[in-house]
C-alpha cells in the first residue's frame, strides 16, 4: 500500500478510542523496523522527521529521506502515515510537501496566540491546497531537561483551544499537559483532566508530544481521553544508539559493518513489538 493519510490514520485511531504512535526516526535501520513491525502487528503507524537532525545533525534530508519512506511503505499493506515534525519555516514546509511528506507541522508555540494563530492559517492554506494534513501546537509542549512539563502558564487552556482550532481549520493540535520532550528529571504527570477538557471543548485529534518516559497506565488513559498520534522520539533514538554500540563491544574486531544493520533493526523491533502493544488498534 501507498502512505495513507495522516489525517486518515487519526480518523481510524479515533473510532478505535486509541492513539497511532509517530516514531521519529533518522536512517534506514529506524524507517525499515518501524515498518516491518507495523505490517506483523497489522497497526498503523507514523514516521517522522524531526527538521533539526537534518539542520544541525545532516541525519536526513527530506527529499531523500521522504524516498525512503514511501519505497518501504509501498511494499507493506498496513496504513504507514509520514509527517515532518516541528517546524516553523514555511520554506521548509514546502520543500517537505514538494518531497511527498503528507502531512506537516507548524510549530508556532513559541509565538504570541495572535501570531501563532495568522502562521498556523497560512500553513493550513497553502498545505490543504495540496492536500496535506497540518498539525500546530497550543501551550508549550517544551523540553524536559528545562522541567517546562511542571509550568502551569505554558498548558494548553480548553477554551483557547476550541477558538484556534475553528479559526485555523488545522487537522490536528499537540497539546501541553504536562509532557515534554526529552529525558524527564522526574516522572512526568498528565494533567489527564485538562485534556478531558480540551477534548470536549475541540473537533479535531489531539496529539501527545514528549513520549518518551511516560508511564503506560497514563497513557492509556490518555488514548481514551482524545489523545490520537503519539510522538516518541528520544528513547527510540537512545535504542539505536545503544545498539549500534553493544554490536561494536560485543563482536569487537571480530565484528563488521555488513551485519550490523540486522544486529540493530532486531533489537529495535523488539523494542517496537513491546511499545506498539498500547496502540489498539
Ligand atoms: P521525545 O523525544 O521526548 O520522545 O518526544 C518526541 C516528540 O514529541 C517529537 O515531536
Amino acid at each position: 500500500m501507498a502512505l495513507v493519510k495522516v489525517s486518515e490514520i487519526l480518523r481510524m485511531a479515533d473510532e478505535a478510542n486509541t492513539s497511532v504512535i509517530a516514531f521519529n526516526c533518522t536512517d534506514y535501520n529506524m524507517i525499515y523496523s518501524v515498518v516491518t513491525v507495523a505490517e506483523e502487528l497489522q497497526k498503523p503507524v507514523i514516521i517522522m522527521l524531526y527538521p533539526e537532525h537534518h539542520h544541525l545533525n545532516n541525519a536526513a534530508d527530506p527529499a531523500a529521506f521522504a524516498a525512503t519512506v514511501k519505497s518501504l511503505a509501498a511494499n507493506v499493506k498496513v496504513p504507514i502515515g509520514f509527517h515532518l515534525d516541528h517546524s516553523s519555516d514555511i520554506n521548509y514546509i514546502m520543500k517537505a510537501i514538494k518531497a511527498g511528506f503528507t502531512s506537516v507541522m507548524i510549530d508556532g508555540s513559541m509565538l504570541p496566540l495572535e501570531e501563532n494563530i495568522v502562521l498556523t492559517k497560512k500553513v493550513v492554506e497553502i498545505a490543504h491546497a495540496f492536500d496535506v494534513d497540518v498539525e500546530a501546537e497550543l501551550g508549550r509542549v517544551g523540553f524536559a531537561k528545562d522541567s517546562d512539563q511542571d509550568k502551569l502558564d505554558m498548558y494548553t487552556k480548553p477554551e483557547v483551544a476550541a477558538a484556534f482550532c475553528e479559526e485555523t481549520k488545522v487537522d490536528s493540535v499537540a497539546v501541553a499537559i504536562g509532557s515534554a520532550h526529552g529525558v524527564y528529571l522526574e516522572t512526568p504527570k498528565l494533567d489527564l483532566e485538562r485534556l478531558a477538557a480540551i477534548n470536549a471543548a475541540t473537533n479535531v485529534p489531539l496529539v501527545l508530544h514528549g513520549g518518551s518516559g511516560i508511564p503506560n497506565d497514563q497513557l492509556e488513559q490518555a488514548f481514551t481521553k482524545g489523545i490520537n498520534k503519539f510522538n516518541v522520539g528520544t528513547e527510540f533514538f537512545q535504542l539505536n544508539y545503544d545498539s549500534i554500540k553493544e554490536y561494536c563491544e560485543t563482536y569487537k574486531e571480530k565484528g563488521n559493518v555488513f551485519d550490523m544493520p540486522k544486529f540493530v533493526q532486531e533489537k529495535l523491533m523488539a523494542y517496537l513489538r513491546k511499545k506498539m502493544e498500547l496502540s489498539k488498534f
